[in-house]
């Protein structure tokens, strides 16, 4: 067979992906597992976006759109950053993709040259060095501390900055942690990037989904320096209509989508347009948030007691749905505790092997109380028998 590229070959499937996979067999075998792999809310997306996108359908609207997305979802987005964040974008510093996974792609391949290091408080999101790798770059890891609540000290970054450094990501509320950055942490990176100009890549998709705290763009503090990557995967529970938005000066943003002009065009026409409702339907969309919010309140302080009661060191998380689990009492390679948890107690959770959190793992608490509930019966009794 021909070979493979050489790219590709270096490239590391997702241990989220990995570890789903795997529980998905044992379920298939006729096992009852726990799943607190997945990065996706379980709720049913709004009702009044569902009838926008039947009302897409019903109209006709089902032919390709600008690559860069449609007028009318740009222009809602340009609203939003103004109505939620006191930010001003014009919809030529907005472009629409295939979720803020595609965005944050192009984002690298529109900055870096082979060699350009990326500078990501760790623990960090899978993709992101990943993606550095395929753009040519190097991500450069700050790592955080479960006792710092994983917030990166400003000066720690400075640290790490060299003349190859090209960009800053920023993460907050963050996956895998769930930490939510102190305005002045945000503020101290922000500064660095314009200080040292750099880009900064404000991924902050899981900013309605925060607790405690407040939320702060990066892009407050440095907007002629920031891309921001966003989308209506977490909030909206929109996570298979893969509608994600970037906003940034108009010449990154440019270069984004002339990128993915060549490669995919337009994200979806329908779900842009129903994604153009959630945006400008503002209180039904305000209220679905709410809904949310006060259930994953209630699972994350349900679990991370319980967790923390079975001597399993668990931060409690200001933001996103996850929560960090120290499983060293279990085993202390985390690969070998999670597959444990998986293969004795039921429990699916994601080794923080590929997050750079050794000795942890993430628990996705976006599944129901009952579920909770039964992962810690499990692991009760588990731990019980074990530690
Ligand atoms: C930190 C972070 N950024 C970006 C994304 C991308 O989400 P989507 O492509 O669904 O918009 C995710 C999804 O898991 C994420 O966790």
């Amino acid at each position: 067979m021909p070979e493979l590229s050489e790219a590709l070959k270096k490239l590391k499937a997702s241990s989220t992906v990995a570890f789903n996979t795997k529980a998905k067999e044992l379920q298939r075998s006729g096992v009852d597992v726990v799943a607190m792999t997945a990065g996706e809310p379980d709720f049913a997306p709004p009702e009044h976006v569902l009838a926008a996108a039947h009302e897409a359908i019903d109209k006709g609207l089902t032919k390709y759109t600008p690559a860069e997305g449609t007028a009318e979802l740009r222009e809602a987005v340009c609203e939003k950053f103004r109505r939620e964040n006191g930010l001003s974008y014009t919809p030529a510093q907005i472009s629409v993709g295939t979720g803020g996974k595609q965005v944050l792609y192009n984002g690298f391949m529109a900055v870096l040259n082979p060699g350009d290091e990326v500078i990501v408080p760790a623990p960090y999101w899978v993709s992101y060095p990943a993606q550095v790798q395929l753009a040519g770059g190097v991500t450069v890891a700050v790592p955080t501390r479960p006792e710092d609540g994983f917030v990166p000290s400003v000066e720690a970054v400075r640290e790490a900055i060299t003349p190859r450094t090209k960009v800053i990501v920023l993460n907050s509320p963050s996956n895998p942690t769930g930490a939510v950055y102190p305005p002045e942490v945000v503020r101290g990176i922000a500064e660095l990037a314009a200080e040292h100009d750099l880009w900064l890549f404000s991924d902050d998709l899981y900013e309605h989904l925060v607790y405690e705290g407040e939320f702060v763009s990066g892009a407050a503090f440095a907007p002629e320096h920031t891309l921001i990557i966003h989308g209506a995967s977490k909030a909206y529970a929109l996570t298979g209509w893969r509608i994600g938005y970037g906003a940034g000066p108009e010449r990154l943003i440019k270069a984004m989508s002339k990128l993915q002009g060549q490669v995919t065009s337009n994200a979806n026409a329908i779900a842009q347009y129903a994604v153009t409702a959630a945006l400008n339907e503002v209180e039904k969309t305000a209220a679905f948030i709410a809904m949310t919010k006060r259930a994953y309140v209630a699972r994350r302080d349900r679990l991370v007691e319980g967790l923390n009661r079975l001597g399993l060191h668990t931060p409690k998380p200001q933001g996103a749905f996850y929560v960090m689990s120290d499983l060293t009492p279990i085993h202390p390679d985390e690969t070998e505790a999670a597959t444990l948890l998986l293969e004795k107690a039921h429990v699916a959770v994601v080794p923080g092997t590929d997050f750079e959190a050794p000795g942890q793992a993430r628990f996705s608490y976006a599944t129901s109380m009952e579920n909770i509930e039964k992962a810690l019966e499990r692991l009760g009794a588990f731990v019980g028998a074990s530690v």
